[in-house]
């Protein structure tokens, strides 16, 4: 009877974990996916948000030329004076509200990016240009 309980206990416990990582995945996923294991500089709070609202475009995911241009898999190999111009165009497009673009977040309402999102992004491409040779 004992037993019985301490299973039901575990098993409990069991599903509260499977549930979690169901709703909540990024709790128990890192948020350093690609973007950060590629971007080292790029803190978790960024990568989550560029994972979730660029990568759809501008990843290996991705193919085009949203890609061709930017894409954030391959940016670490981008040679300094191309990455400072690109670190300066991904502030410079969010600021204005550019990106994403205005049709994909009318279809993902939720990726549209908050002021704090814009601030985080920024600072992080400011921070990444000055340490950019
Ligand atoms: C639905 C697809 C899509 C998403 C999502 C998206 N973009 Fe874009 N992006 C594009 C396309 C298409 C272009 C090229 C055409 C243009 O500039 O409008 C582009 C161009 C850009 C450029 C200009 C690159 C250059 O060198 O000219 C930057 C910078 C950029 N995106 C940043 C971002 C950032 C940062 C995010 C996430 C916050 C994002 N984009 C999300 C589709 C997307």
């Amino acid at each position: 009877m004992v037993m019985k309980n301490y299973l039901k206990i575990v098993l409990f416990f069991v599903i509260v974990v499977v549930l979690m990582s169901w709703k909540f995945p990024e709790t128990f996923i890192s948020p350093k996916y690609d973007a950060a294991i590629q971007i080292t500089t790029m803190p978790d709070s960024v990568a989550l948000i560029v994972e979730k609202s660029c990568y759809p475009c501008h990843s290996n995911k991705a193919s085009g030329l949203s890609a061709s241009l930017l894409n954030f898999e391959k940016f670490s190999a981008l040679k300094p004076n191309k990455k400072a111009k690109k670190l300066d165009a991904i502030c410079d497009e969010i600021s204005r509200g550019k990106m994403p673009p205005a049709g994909f977040i009318s279809k993902n309402p939720g990726l549209k990016l908050s002021g704090s999102d814009i601030q985080k992004i920024c600072s992080w491409t400011k921070s990444e240009k000055d340490v950019t040779p």
